[in-house]
């Protein structure tokens, strides 16, 4: 079993992108800063899709060019289309991360063309890429889609077998409105590994059923050892119904940690960060461990005569991390 994980955060991308309101780009910049110092192995900050069809990112360029870019971190970005990856390109970033769905609908609601139609793409995208930047591909609704439901297995692998051909070697598999169980996880995670022992694979999955940090277990028990997460727990696709925040970085780090994984990251960097982003955003975000402190923590025992009821404690109050 390895020990040594990556941990990959996409809230400046999956989570930004479903924000109402528009996150200024200095905020963007000086939130991805921060997170480029937490040990990392990589942080998606942004889309190169249509401004049009994700305003909320439409500063892709000014975000990618500002940031600093901190040696051991990987900088991707999401990429829908030939158009989105020029744009990519100019900026110089070092992945690509190719979009695509396993599902007819959802392909045609998020990226109004189909799946073979994006697989078009890719193989142009690939060769005009060449060696300038590595390629993931991201799949979504590779668990279920809100449109037409289950997504049969073999239908996702056919997916994957156009991407490899296409000399691709890393995907995620996305779960994009939190559907998947950790038994379905673990059954199409040993299909792929079985099938393609050399691919990276990475886990991406949402917790809109509260099913995501199992799914991140059984995809770990399957072999995976990259993992998306959400800084807070934020993140959605606005062209899926019902979809809300991926796994929480912060709470799947502290897990991972607790069960002596190697994650390279530091838990209080990443809370303070996570305490940053809820600052920009004004509100609480879902994840746990920045509301109750690390497993680790103490409290002092209570003094004086006669049990004192602690319900009612503000956690938030006593919070190192706050
Ligand atoms: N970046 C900037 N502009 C783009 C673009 C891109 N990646 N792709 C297309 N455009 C522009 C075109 O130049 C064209 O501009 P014009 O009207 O000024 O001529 C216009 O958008 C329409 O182009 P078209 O190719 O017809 O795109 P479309 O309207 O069919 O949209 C996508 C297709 C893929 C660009 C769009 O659906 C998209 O960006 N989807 C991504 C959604 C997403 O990121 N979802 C969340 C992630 S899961
Ligand atoms: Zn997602």
């Amino acid at each position: 079993m390895p020990t040594k994980l990556y941990i990959q955060d996409v809230a400046v991308r999956d989570g930004f992108q479903i924000e109402s309101q528009f996150i200024p780009t200095e905020q963007k910049i000086h939130l991805i800063n921060s997170l480029s110092h937490t040990g990392l192995a990589k942080i998606e900050v942004t889309s190169f899709s249509s401004p049009k069809a994700i305003p909320a990112l439409a500063d892709a360029e000014k975000v990618m060019r500002a940031i600093e870019r901190v040696k051991g971190v990987e900088y991707a970005v999401l990429v829908p289309n030939l158009k989105g990856c020029e744009r990519a390109l100019a900026c110089e970033v070092d992945e690509i991360n190719l979009v695509m769905s396993a599902s007819q609908s959802h392909s045609l609601a998020n990226l109004r063309m189909t799946p073979d139609q994006s697989i078009k793409q890719f193989s142009e995208i690939a060769k005009l890429v060449g060696n300038s930047a590595s390629i993931n591909v991201s799949l979504s609704t590779a668990f279920g889609c809100p449109f037409d439901g289950d997504i049969p297995q073999e239908q996702v692998l056919t997916y994957i077998q156009k991407i490899t051909d296409l000399g691709i070697s890393k995907i995620s598999l996305c779960d994009t409105t939190g559907v998947a169980n950790p038994r379905q996880v673990e059954r199409l995670i040993h299909a792929v590994v079985n099938r393609w022992p050399d691919l990276v694979i990475t886990a991406h999955f949402h917790n809109t059923r509260g099913m995501g940090l199992a799914n991140v277990m059984a995809a770990l028990n399957a072999g995976v050892t990259h993992f998306d997460a959400s800084l807070g727990g934020l993140g959605g696709c606005p062209f899926a119904p019902g979809a809300s925040g991926n796994v929480c970085t912060e709470d799947m780090v502290h897990m991972l940690q607790a069960m002596g994984y190697d994650t390279g990251v530091t838990l209080t960097d990443l809370l303070s960060c996570a305490n940053e982003l809820e600052s920009i955003l004004g509100r609480a975000l879902p994840g746990q461990v920045i509301k109750a402190g690390p497993s680790t923590r103490r409290y002092p025992m209570p003094t004086g005569d006669g049990q004192q009821r602690l319900s009612g404690v503000n956690l938030c109050e006593v919070n190192p991390t706050r």
